[in-house]
């Protein structure tokens, strides 16, 4: 992440806030057992504006201030704890290489915060996980807003951040776009070499290990989220991370796996028969998720609803499943009524960036959001049938041979000013690629 960028996002939220002052937390570190932390992992709207990877950090915006529109507040030097917990940035070095006007320890917080609010006329601050941060924050506002009466000014209001920074962050801009390709690309040469390892005979783990081997060797951080690598009846599982099934030959393996650059993630799913060929029950339902998939990717264009996408593979779908008649019935109404979801119950896909599930709205009331170039996104139908599946009453009783196959085809696309690109399209999911 360059400053250059995170100057300019700065300066467009300024432009947004006015006489308000933003304030952001970083990351809390978070502990995996008794004294052990996880690796640091820092707030994605943190990060989108300052760049700056360390905890306990706090950055305030004050476009109003007349000395200091963009304040920092860091962990100072200290060799001891840097022995124990790692390289610190420090105050002196963060005001050089960060770009803010002001630096100050942590430590000063309740000092000096105070001066870049009083004169605000809001303060935006995301409530978020951090209780005794939240507690700062509304301490802070209530003192301010003691002093309204004599001073006649001060913050009035507490307002969320999120729908004018994620806002913005719903549209990648070109630093954005070159990592999220970096993640993209990895992910997806991860996914081939995965389809090389996949044997019957294999375990689930070994293929996972084989994945993220790639994701490090090629300088990723590592996934994006746990990966998943589910064979057989663990493709009906949507977030199956276990991974430790031995797979057979006659299996589909479901790999949902994709690695962060630089907090930018990636998010690719593919589905593949373990032994090289499809059963006809895989094939057919392959096939109808596949169309749906491409049905979905034709409508990612700029001024698209974005829902169009999941009605469009819905109706697939359910037409698919139809004319295999594990479905009876008028389309429309099963689809009106829900009767489908026992083989789709998820979306059609999320915004992707710094979140997998990324930040951004999806609906304005009862309009949908059009789509507009520079978002990213996902596009993931699936139908699974899990060995227990049950439909409503009515419907036919699910055929032994098509229980226990789970398929997904997930993909990143991004739209660009004439369509859409397909940042993962170098893993093949045409059945003829998939079979040998
Ligand atoms: N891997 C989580 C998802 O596909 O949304
Ligand atoms: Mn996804
Ligand atoms: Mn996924």
């Amino acid at each position: 992440m360059t400053q250059a960028e995170c100057r300019q996002r700065r300066d467009r939220l300024m432009d947004k806030i006015g006489q308000g002052t933003a304030i952001f937390c970083s990351a809390p570190m978070a502990v995996m057992h008794n004294d052990v932390e996880y690796n640091f992992r820092q707030d994605s709207d943190f990060y989108y504006l300052t760049g700056f990877n360390e905890p306990e950090a706090v950055a305030v915006l004050a476009p109003h201030h007349d000395q200091h529109r963009y304040v920092l507040f860091v962990q100072p030097k200290d060799p001891e704890r840097e022995t124990w917990t790692g390289y610190r940035v420090g105050v002196e070095a963060a005001k050089e290489r960060y770009g803010a006007d002001e630096v100050y320890s942590i430590t000063e917080l309740s000092d000096k915060l105070t001066q870049y609010v009083e004169k605000a006329d809001r303060i935006y601050y995301h409530l978020g996980r951090d209780q005794s941060f939240n507690t700062k924050m509304l301490k802070l506002w209530q003192h301010c807003l003691r002093r309204y009466p004599r001073t006649g000014q001060g913050p009035i209001a507490l307002e969320d951040p999120g729908p004018i920074v994620h806002g913005m962050r719903q549209i990648k801009d070109p630093q954005e776009l070159n990592l999220m390709h970096q993640a993209a690309t990895i992910s997806a040469a991860a996914h081939c070499r995965a389809m090389d390892y996949a044997r019957g005979g294999c375990y689930e783990y070994q293929v996972q290990a084989e994945i993220e081997h790639s994701f490090r060797l090629a300088g990723a951080m590592g996934p994006a989220y746990p990966s998943i690598v589910a064979s057989g009846d663990n493709a009906c599982i949507l977030h199956y991370t276990e991974n430790k099934r031995q797979m057979q030959d006659g299996d589909l393996l479901l790999i949902d796996a994709g690695c962060a650059v630089d907090y930018y993630n990636a998010d690719i799913t593919r589905t593949f028969p373990v032994g090289g060929r499809f059963s006809d029950e895989q094939r057919l339902l392959y096939e109808i998720v596949l169309e749906a998939q491409m049905q979905a990717i034709a409508l990612a264009q700029p001024g698209q609803p974005y829902q169009a996408m999941h009605e469009t593979a819905v109706r697939v779908i359910v037409d698919g499943l139809l004319d295999l008649g594990l479905l009876v019935g008028d389309r429309d109404t099963l689809i009106a009524e829900e009767t489908y979801k026992p083989f789709y119950m998820h979306r059609t896909g999320h915004w992707l960036g710094l979140d997998v599930h990324d930040v951004g709205i999806y609906q304005h009331g009862e309009t949908s959001h059009q789509l507009e170039p520079g978002q990213v996104f996902t596009v993931e139908p699936g139908i699974y049938v899990s060995p227990t599946i049950q439909l409503a009453e009515g419907q036919p009783e699910v055929p032994e041979p098509w229980r226990g196959i789970g398929i997904r085809i997930e993909d990143d696309l991004v739209i660009t000013e004439t369509g859409h690109e397909v940042l993962t399209s170098g893993v093949p999911k045409a059945i003829a690629d998939l079979t040998r």
